[in-house]
């Protein structure tokens, strides 16, 4: 029977012995691995000295035990499916373990495992306890020297965490390698990897002069591939030196990519190990998001080296204590690296589609979750997006100096200890002699604040109060919230910004107000999206267009054409018959014609998607809604198609004679494509634009229209795109996830077919990723059809998937749990899915916890 039991942050207790020091002796065996490993353990100065020490354990063999050097007497020890316990401890010892795991038949991806023909680990939660019997929580730090053994031609390679200190031959064609690390860390950072790759080698050398060696070890045939992650490695290095003055701190820093891993990648002392799809990139297979994406995981991995492992988490609920301040590194990063206005929208644009959705759902948590059953599922939008948000308005609150002198305080007190928000809060309170009380709630509080703005202005006094009100989600209470609200106000006639800054909101309401104001100004509120907030501030379509083109912020030119968008939607949602108004047609004439940035002008003609809509929306019929989508986007194509297609001539021309950068243009060039395809002919052009491209961008969004536009030119080009790259792991996801995608009747045998496409593995987290999640997400038609086919489908294949990787199955059922927002009738169609799971004997921890929060 699964354990459904709750771990709360309430209970909380230190640890009853601490482990100072562990000796791995590995030898690698596909299905008979043995780890021998020795401690010294202490117990705690308050701990009972009858206290046991319960070590976890999971999936391991028990082969012998001794303390001090003695085989340990049976009667000392208990052994079951989950921990070890040993009675009658000293007060410090050493204690040796030995234990069999098997890796080829771990195909959760947790502990050791195999993928492809390479040993890779991942302990991250608690996936040590797969390894060795230990105590599996962040706060007991250990250093660690690791030796591994392994036959020396089919595993060449022998990795482990620190600096290399032994390298010799043994007998039987195998060799031994051992490597320390100097820096203590908790057991979730230990890794080892095994196996035969092409390497990339490069240098860093630190502002302090000290010279780092970079190796990224890769599938063989792949070196070319894995040069913009190089590149990206070393902007990243630099970056954190020259904005935070944080420096590496080993003489070696190592990435292994893998094909077969579970999350985006894992930051591991000195050596991350990465899905593939975050390190492999090269113009003709990976498209412009992935090389950014590359970039950015490249980047969160390397900045964790301080926010993570130098300084890391008390307990796990403390997770956004990494992660958030992590994300909001990368994010800094990639907007210093890219266009920031546009790194920003995006940012925003997977908080709003994504998190929002997760903040009104069952599975609502704070950022610092305060109860969890199965820690794999609290890796979430919350924790790691609004964790970033929280972040960003304390850095928009203390200011970017402010920030600084915080994280310098932070680290100066807590550098090589396990730690608490709490913690991290404090240390920036501290160093900008300021009270962070109120702000500390947003760590507590569940669930998306709505704020509600009305704007007042007197032409006598020349004065303008704005009225700002909280509170918090429906269903939800806690205190106000601290919340900057970033504005600014713009002179009517000459379009001038004539105030801007930070508004504060402490209290349920509140009022500013400007005095001296000698024309009514255009407010734009929430400025860079300066709180995860739902802002409703109603505001005339005039003063929309006003801040579309004349506001300072970037992120508000962007939001005033997607509230507009999203009214205009919401109109043709509730009424069947109407059609486009003239002014929005204006409107949006005006964005195509305007002087902007082409990868910002993408992004202000790219529709809210119908994740976001449904946000805005109530009671939402899924096909009401998609038909609402693709009318409103037939009727802008009618009425501006001369433009949209001009467009897409003009970057096609501008991306042939090379000029500019050229993701900008493909993105533009892509986005009128989706409006050009709209229910009429644009076969020709469409093949064309796959013919031509060498590049993937154009290419795949080619395919991709074809495919969800069902044109007559799919077949072929699906079947070119095959026979081209099906020996390239990453574009075949692609590919799948296209499959998954097409909108015609014929979609669930198309989808059987595909469970049995020889390509086709549920055992490869990418690839069930491609066809189930692709699916459940970009085929809201199909997945949501009335008769609720596609909900079967997707229960049926979480079936399947939870009993070969249970943390893989539970993220795929997200789209499942989040019934909120949709009409009745649907939910209960989709809560009948759930029932059904609920009733499965055996199913893990990870789908249960959410199936039953889904249920109550
Ligand atoms: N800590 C990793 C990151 O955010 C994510 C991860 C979690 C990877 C759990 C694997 C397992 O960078
Ligand atoms: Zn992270």
């Amino acid at each position: 029977m699964t354990d459904f039991t709750p771990r709360f942050l309430k209970d909380y207790q230190p640890a009853p012995y601490q482990i100072h020091t562990v000796d791995l002796y590995i030898e690698l065996d596909d299905e008979r691995t043995l780890v021998r490993n020795q401690m010294q353990i202490k117990r705690h100065g308050d701990a009972d000295e009858n206290e046991p020490l319960v070590l976890d354990g999971q999936h391991m063999e028990l082969q012998g035990l001794w303390l001090n050097g003695e085989a340990l007497n049976a009667s000392r020890y208990q052994c079951d499916e989950q921990s070890l316990t040993i009675t009658h401890c000293p007060q410090a010892f050493t204690l040796t373990i030995e234990t069999l795991v098997n890796p080829k038949a771990n195909t959760a991806l947790e502990g050791i495992y195999k993928s492809g023909g390479a040993f890779c680990t991942q302990c991250e939660a608690e996936g040590f306890r797969r390894i060795s019997y230990f105590l599996d929580r962040p706060d007991v730090m250990a250093i660690y020297t690791t030796t591994i053994v392994a036959d020396k031609d089919k595993y060449p390679y022998l990795l482990a965490n620190g600096n290399c200190i032994e390298r010799r031959d043994l007998e039987r064609g195998r060799h031994l390698v051992t490597w320390h690390d100097p820096f203590q860390k908790p057991c979730y950072l230990f890794a080892l990897v095994a196996g035969d790759f092409d390497l990339l080698e490069d240098r860093f050398v630190t502002q302090s002069g000290r010279e780092v060696a970079l190796q990224l070890f890769v599938d063989k045939g792949n070196l070319d591939k894995a040069r913009f992650a190089m590149q990206a490695l070393q902007d990243s290095m630099a970056w954190d030196e020259r904005v935070f003055g944080l420096e590496y701190d080993l003489d070696i820093y190592m990435i292994v990519a893998v094909d077969f891993f579970n999350m985006g990648a894992m930051e591991n002392k000195g050596l991350n190990i990465f899905n593939s799809k975050f390190v492999l990139a090269d113009q003709r297979s990976a498209t412009d998001d992935d090389f950014f994406n590359v970039q950015a995981v490249i980047g969160h991995e390397y900045f964790h080296n301080w926010t993570g492992n130098r300084i890391t988490c008390r307990d796990w609920f403390q997770l956004s204590l990494k992660e958030g301040l992590t994300v909001f590194r990368d994010q800094q990063f990639s907007a210093d690296m890219h266009q920031p206005d546009v790194t920003r929208i995006s940012n925003v644009r997977l908080l709003r589609a994504q998190q929002f959705a997760e903040d009104a759902g069952p599975m609502a948590h704070p950022i610092r979750p305060e109860k969890v059953v199965e820690m794999n599922n609290f890796y979430t939008l919350t924790v790691y997006e609004k964790g970033a948000e929280v972040i960003r308005m304390l850095h928009t609150l203390l200011g970017e100096q402010g920030f600084q002198r915080g994280m310098k305080e932070y680290i100066a007190r807590h550098d090589g200890q396990a730690v608490t928000c709490d913690d991290f809060i404090a240390a920036m309170a501290a160093a900008n002699d300021t009270d962070l009380q109120q702000f500390s709630l947003w760590y507590s509080q569940v669930g998306t604040p709505q704020v509600e703005a009305t704007s007042n202005y007197d032409a006598n006094s020349g004065s303008l109060t704005l009225t700002v009100e909280q509170r918090p989600a429906s269903g939800q209470q806690h205190p106000p919230l601290l919340i900057p609200i970033g504005y600014e106000l713009l002179a009517q006639d000459s379009k001038k910004v004539m105030h801007k800054g930070v508004l504060s909101l402490t209290q349920t309401t509140q009022q500013f107000t400007f005095e001296q104001l000698n024309e009514q100004p255009v407010v734009v509120l929430l400025t860079g999206f300066s709180a995860p907030v739902k802002l409703h501030f109603s505001q005339c379509e005039d003063e929309l267009m006003t801040i579309m083109v004349h506001a300072d912020d970037g992120f508000s030119r962007w939001e005033a054409t997607q509230i507009l968008f999203r009214q205009c939607i919401a109109h043709y949602y509730q009424d069947e018959s109407f059609s486009l108004a003239d002014s929005l047609s204006r409107a949006f004439a005006d964005i195509l014609d305007a002087e902007v940035e082409p990868a910002f002008k993408a992004l202000q003609i790219t529709l809210p998607g119908f994740a976001e809509m449904t946000e805005f929306l109530q009671d939402v019929e899924p096909q009401q809604l998609l038909n609402a989508l693709s009318r409103f986007k037939l009727d802008l194509l009618g009425k501006q198609q001369a433009k949209l297609q001009a467009m897409y001539q003009a970057c096609d021309q501008k991306l042939q004679s090379g000029e500019g950068h050229g993701a900008g243009y493909r993105a533009l060039k892509n986005a009128c494509l989706e409006y050009l395809v709209q229910g009429q002919s644009f076969d020709t052009e469409v093949t064309a634009q796959y013919q031509k491209a060498s590049n993937m961008t154009e290419k795949i969004a080619a395919l991709q229209v074809a495919a969800s536009e069902n044109l007559p030119c799919f077949e072929a080009l699906n079947r070119d795109f095959f026979a081209q790259w099906q020996d390239d792991s990453l574009v075949m996801d692609k590919w799948f996830s296209i499959q998954a995608r097409i909108e015609d009747d014929a979609v669930f045998e198309r989808l059987e077919g595909l469970l049995n496409h020889p390509k086709f593995s549920m055992r490869n987290p990418n690839r069930a990723r491609a066809l189930i999640g692709s699916f459940a997400v970009h085929n809201p038609k199909y997945f949501h059809h009335a008769s609720g086919r596609g909900y079967d489908w997707l229960t049926d294949q979480i079936v399947k998937l939870d009993a070969i990787n249970p943390q893989v199955a539970s993220r795929l059922i997200t789209p499942l749990i989040q019934t909120q927002g949709f009409a009745s009738s649907v939910q209960e169609t989709m809560r009948k899915r759930l029932q059904r799971l609920q009733q499965l004997d055996d199913i893990s921890a990870d789908i249960g916890e959410k199936i039953n929060a889904a249920l109550v």
